[in-house]
């Protein structure tokens, strides 16, 4: 099978950049990650794409007069790029639906919380604060709508009494950064489809998210 290839956006710390690096490097995803883009030029996630030698590039927010500037110039780039897969992982920016469009169901999200449950931010303290028993992590298409496309695969654990958000966040993290490359690896050898108008998972339509279960991961 023809290897993927990924570009990943981000904005910040790109922990889960780095886990999709590894399982790249670790031959555990059929593709490779032809750039990384930031739209913040301080990014930490632009030095550990430099570390492993990853084209990095900034198309920074402030440096354009409008949103819609902003999405023209991205799209310029990721035109030029032309990604089977586009990887959100921590970009703090709303896309344009010009840009969404372009790559209809091209573009993947994580998003810390079970959608379609806390939609939007602060996931952990609302989950908290409205005593939910778990909390979870989803990976979805994204579509103009915020936090909205179809999700493809969505991980849980549970709230125990008296966690506090960032003890939340710091669980969330570890299971997102075993979803993202599993997506990936799923991707990659074809056991995930995306395609116009349906999703097939192993051949099968998929017609409720993949409940994930890390100890299956392969
Ligand atoms: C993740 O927690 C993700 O859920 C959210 O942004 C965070 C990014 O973290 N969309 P990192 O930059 O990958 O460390």
């Amino acid at each position: 099978m023809k290897k993927l290839s990924i570009v990943v956006l981000i904005s910040g710390n790109g922990s889960n950049l780095q886990s999709i690096i590894d399982a790249v490097e670790a031959e555990q995803v059929n593709g490779q990650i032809t750039a990384v883009i930031s739209n913040k030029a301080d990014a930490y996630g632009l030095q550990r794409a430099k570390k492993h030698n990853i084209d990095q590039q900034v198309v920074g927010h402030k440096d354009f007069s409008s949103r819609e500037d902003f999405d023209i110039a991205l799209l310029k780039e990721l035109t030029r790029l032309k990604p089977d897969i586009i990887v959100l992982a921590g970009f703090m920016r709303i896309l344009g639906s010009a840009l969404i469009q372009a790559f209809e169901r091209k573009i993947l999200n994580i998003h810390p919380s079970i959608l379609p449950n806390y939609k939007g931010l602060n996931t952990f303290q609302r989950a908290i604060d409205n005593k939910e028993k778990e909390h979870g992590v989803s990976i979805h298409i994204v579509t103009p709508e915020l936090d909205d496309g179809p999700v493809i695969v969505r991980g849980r654990y549970p709230i125990l009494t008296g966690e506090t958000a960032s003890e939340l966040q710091r669980k969330g993290h570890q299971l997102e950064h075993k979803m993202y490359s599993q997506v990936l690896k799923w991707l990659g050898r074809g056991d995930l489809q995306i395609n116009a108008d349906t999703i097939t998972f192993q051949d099968k339509l998929l017609e409720r998210p993949i409940e994930f279960e890390s100890r299956e991961t392969q």
